[in-house]
């Protein structure tokens, strides 16, 4: 059920989304566009460009775009309706009141329900006397009844259908419960509880809502943690478990921890800006979410070889959202959960001391360096002379390179002037990888391979070619669109997806009102609408005159002509005179 033509009218001309995407990017105008570092990707000379005439942005450096529908839903990880909602309430505007609950939305928030129905049972479960184990299993590790209460911590019973038959109870669904995550249909075709005879860890998001679990066995099987998986209300890729009390503290700080139990020890302990991902590797969307909360990140992952291969793999992610990035190596090979246990009382002071004394992410990777070499030889002294200005060229900060090669030049005895050369020539080579790889996507882009959106490019390339000149152009100028309309109604578009692209566009442009990305978008999905804003970012800086048009439009005929003929010396049985039909009502 489209939403009111009125009440998006209203909405698209209070989200302008020059300040929209202001509120998130750092945009600065350049001709009648705005450019800006995309926060989409990780780059460091802009290529995201936001168009305020139709109302639409595009990366040339990642080819994401959209209207400002999807830059919302896209930086706030929201559906459309969600992203109205957002819009709306940004606005002061209220959404029309049936549209305030959609099928879909109606379904996350019973999923929501039965996520906090699930955790109130099981933590009920843990204060009973069926919790007992689990309980006991918490104590000894040290956890307080309130620590306890605060994280929400639960016990999943044992038998296989005390959640199952609880929400049957409450009035849910078995489809439901499996569409949580909470429950699965076993071989025999019952509906089992997921988890059993787990300690269990509820996640929780910003506004509170419980979005997934994490369970622990008590014993040494395995797996040892169970985690939900994704659901409707639940991203692994964009969560953060125990961020919703960590951004609490409005510190400018967070600890990023490996595991649950390394958090809630934190925490316990004082450290309330903890959080870590949920059994995953950190992704750079995590990484964004981050820098929305804080400048600086503690890495903080066990000592042993794995999670130093993460921290390894962390750092460029975290620094890529523009975070400042400091790395804790707990000592004796413990993680923080152990490292504060054993220091008891202690436990505070101790981990504050080493949160202190903990060197930026360059000392941690030149000390790793430095490491493996042996620097009372000349080889060793120029291994490490090699990797070390390796490292100092990625960094973006010119001061910062002077003082780390001032460092690295008394450390080894030689002119810091050598070690300055040697990064501009390491950092030149980076750069022109960069340009190279970023032309070869252009050149694929251009060619139309692997084009998924619109899988016929790849055989009719300059037919496709000519048709997103001609939508990008009538972007810009839908004063064309009559013109284009006559001459190449939307059938003669080649292929079908340009063709429902122009279609949509010619509908829109030619009812006379202002057009923007936003009248046609809840046709398109997601990935759709990035193509249509390429489409136009590419016509952007082009003059275009009716000349032009005429010659997208003379190029598809032609090539509709040479199709046609194709299919009638192909067909060789078929009908001559329908061919020569079509070709006469072409030239009309
Ligand atoms: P660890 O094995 O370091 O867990 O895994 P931990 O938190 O120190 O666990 P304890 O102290 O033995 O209870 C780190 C994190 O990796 C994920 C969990 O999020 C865990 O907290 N993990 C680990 C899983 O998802 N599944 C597993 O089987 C193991
Ligand atoms: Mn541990």
């Amino acid at each position: 059920m489209p939403l009111p033509e009125q009440f998006m009218q209203e909405l698209k001309m209070r989200s302008d989304i020059t300040d929209v995407v202001s509120s998130y990017v750092n945009l600065r105008r350049a001709g009648r566009n705005m450019v800006g570092l995309c926060p989409f990707h990780g780059e460091k000379t802009p290529s995201f460009n936001v168009y305020p005439e139709n109302g639409s942005f595009y990366c040339f450096g990642c080819g994401v775009g959209g209207d400002v529908i999807t830059f919302i839903r896209k930086i706030e990880n929201l559906d459309y309706m969600e992203a109205v909602r957002f819009l709306a309430e940004r606005a002061g505007m209220q959404v029309p009141e049936n549209h305030v609950d959609d099928g879909l939305g109606r379904l996350k928030s019973r999923l929501l329900e039965i996520n906090r129905e699930t955790a109130r049972f099981y933590h009920n479960t843990l204060m009973s006397p069926e919790g007992a184990d689990g309980l006991e299993y918490l104590r000894k590790r040290a956890l307080s009844l309130r620590t306890i209460r605060h994280f929400g911590l639960g016990y999943s019973p044992s038998s296989r259908f005390a959640l199952v038959d609880y929400l049957r109870k409450k009035g849910f669904r078995d489809e439901e419960m499996i569409q949580a995550n909470v429950a699965f249909r076993g071989r025999r075709g019952g509906v089992v509880d997921r988890f059993a005879g787990r300690v269990m860890y509820p996640i929780i998001d910003l506004r509170g809502n419980v979005i997934a679990f994490g369970g622990r066995i008590l014993t040494d099987e395995k797996p040892k943690y169970l985690n939900t998986s994704d659901t409707l209300v639940f991203h692994k890729s964009n969560s953060l478990f125990a961020l919703n009390f960590a951004k609490n503290e409005n510190s400018d700080q967070l600890i990023l921890a490996e595991g649950y139990m390394d958090v809630i020890a934190l925490h316990q302990a004082g450290f309330k800006t903890a959080v870590a991902t949920l059994g995953t590797a950190l992704t750079s969307e995590q990484a964004r979410v981050m820098a929305k909360y804080a400048k600086e990140v503690v890495i903080c992952y066990d000592a042993d070889e794995a999670g130093q291969k993460a921290t390894a793999r962390a750092i460029p992610l975290l620094r890529e959202a523009g975070l400042a990035v400091k790395v804790l190596t707990v000592p004796n090979g413990k993680d923080p959960d152990e490292f504060i246990r054993s220091w008891g009382e202690q436990g505070y002071a101790r981990f504050r001391q080493l949160l202190d004394s903990t060197g930026n992410d360059v000392e941690y990777r030149l000390q790793k360096i430095r490491q493996g070499c042996d620097l009372k030889t000349a080889e060793g002294r120029v291994q490490y002379l090699t990797s070390a200005s390796e490292v100092l060229s990625t960094l973006e900060s010119r001061i910062e390179q002077e003082v780390y090669a001032g460092r690295l030049a008394e450390e080894i005895g030689i002119d810091k002037f050598a070690i300055q050369q040697q990064i501009s020539k390491n950092a030149a080579k980076r750069r022109r990888q960069r340009e190279q790889k970023s032309f070869q996507a252009f050149q694929q882009q251009r060619t139309g391979a692997r084009d998924s959106i619109n899988p016929e490019k790849v055989s009719h390339l300059r037919a496709a070619t000519a048709e997103e000149s001609l939508i990008g152009a009538l972007c810009r100028f839908p004063e064309f669109g009559q013109l284009a309309e006559e001459k190449l109604p939307p059938e003669k578009m080649i292929t079908s997806f340009n063709r429902r692209v122009y279609k949509a566009v010619l509908g829109h442009i030619n009812s006379g009102k202002a057009f923007t990305l936003t009248d046609i978008a809840e046709e398109f999905r997601e990935e759709e609408l990035s193509a249509v804003a390429g489409m136009a970012a590419r016509m952007q800086d082009i003059v275009i005159r009716q000349a032009d048009i005429e010659e997208y439009i003379r190029i598809l005929t032609e090539e509709n002509e040479r199709l046609c003929a194709e299919q009638a010396s192909a067909g060789d049985g078929q009908d001559i005179a329908s061919y020569l039909e079509t070709l006469k009502s072409m030239k009309k």
